[in-house]
C-alpha cells in the first residue's frame, strides 16, 4: 500500500482524477469502479472539468458502482444512481449502456447482486477501483463483521453508518437501513485501487489502518494484501507516523 499526502482536498481530487486521466489514456476502455459519498465529490467536479476542457473522453469506458441503498428507487435524490447522474454522468460522455449501478428497487437482491458479479466479470474484471472509507472502516458498504462476503450481497447498514449517512436524507424521512454491495472479492481483483480519504474525521480509522493489522472488523484492511493500492490522503486526515 503506497501513501501520497496531500496538502488539501483540492490536491487529492486533482491527484485522483490524474490517476483516471492516466487509465484512460493507457486504455480507453478501461472498466472503472466508482464510488459515492462526499470524498469523490471533488474527483468528479475535475473530471467534468478536464471533460469540458476537451481533455478527457469516456466515450469507451464502463463503470460499475460499488454499492447502492435498498430499498430505494434510483430516482430518489439520495439514491446513488441520483448521486452518479448529478456529479458525473450528466455532464461527461460516459455511454449509458456501459455503466452499472445496482437496482436498488429489484424485488429480487440476491439474482441482482449475481447478475452485477457475472457483469463485472463478463466485463473483465476491474481496472481502476475508486474507495472511500468510513469511519468504522467499511469500503463500499463491507461493514466491519466478524465475516465478510466475497460476493456482491444484500447487508444491513450498521448504526454507524446509519449516524454517518442519515446527514442526507430530508428531517423525518427514514433512510433505507440495508444496501446492496459490491463485495470484498470484486473489489480485491482490480487491478489497480485508489482509495480517498479526507478531513479530520477519517484520522483515527487511518490510523487503525496504518497499524498494519488485517481484521475483517476493518474491512479496509484487506486492501494490505492488494498488490497495486495508492492511499491518496489530504493532511486533515493524515494521523501522521
Ligand atoms: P464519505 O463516505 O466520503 O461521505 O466520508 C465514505 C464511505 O463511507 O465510504
Amino acid at each position: 500500500m503506497k501513501y501520497i499526502i496531500c496538502k488539501d482536498y483540492k490536491e487529492l481530487s486533482c491527484r485522483a482524477a490524474d490517476e483516471i486521466a492516466g487509465v484512460l489514456a493507457a486504455k480507453p476502455n478501461a472498466v472503472l469502479g466508482l464510488a459515492t459519498g462526499s470524498t469523490p465529490e471533488g474527483l468528479y467536479a475535475e473530471l467534468c472539468r478536464r471533460y469540458a476542457a476537451g481533455e478527457i473522453d469516456f466515450s469507451q469506458a464502463t463503470g460499475f458502482n460499488l454499492d447502492e441503498y435498498y430499498p430505494i428507487r434510483p430516482e430518489h435524490p439520495q439514491s446513488y444512481h441520483f448521486y452518479m447522474d448529478r456529479h458525473l454522468f450528466l455532464h461527461v460522455n460516459f455511454d449509458r449502456a456501459r455503466v452499472h449501478i445496482p437496482d436498488g428497487s429489484t424485488d429480487d437482491p440476491e439474482e441482482e447482486c449475481a447478475a452485477y458479479d457475472a457483469a463485472i466479470e463478463a466485463a473483465g474484471g476491474i481496472d481502476l477501483q475508486i474507495l472511500g472509507i468510513g469511519q468504522n472502516g467499511h469500503i463500499g458498504f463491507n461493514e466491519p463483521a466478524p465475516a465478510l462476503i466475497a460476493g456482491t450481497h444484500p447487508t444491513a447498514l450498521t448504526e454507524s453508518t446509519l449516524g454517518a449517512n442519515a446527514r442526507f436524507f430530508a428531517p423525518g424521512e427514514s433512510m433505507p437501513h440495508s444496501a446492496l454491495t459490491m463485495g470484498m472479492a470484486p473489489i480485491l481483483r482490480a487491478r489497480k485501487i485508489l482509495l480517498l480519504v479526507s478531513g479530520a474525521a477519517k484520522r483515527s480509522v487511518m490510523r487503525r489502518l496504518r497499524e498494519g493489522t488485517i481484521t475483517t472488523d476493518l474491512p479496509a484492511s484487506l486492501l494490505l494484501t492488494h498488490p497495486d493500492t495508492l492511499v491518496l490522503c489530504d493532511r486533515e486526515a493524515y494521523p501522521g507516523d
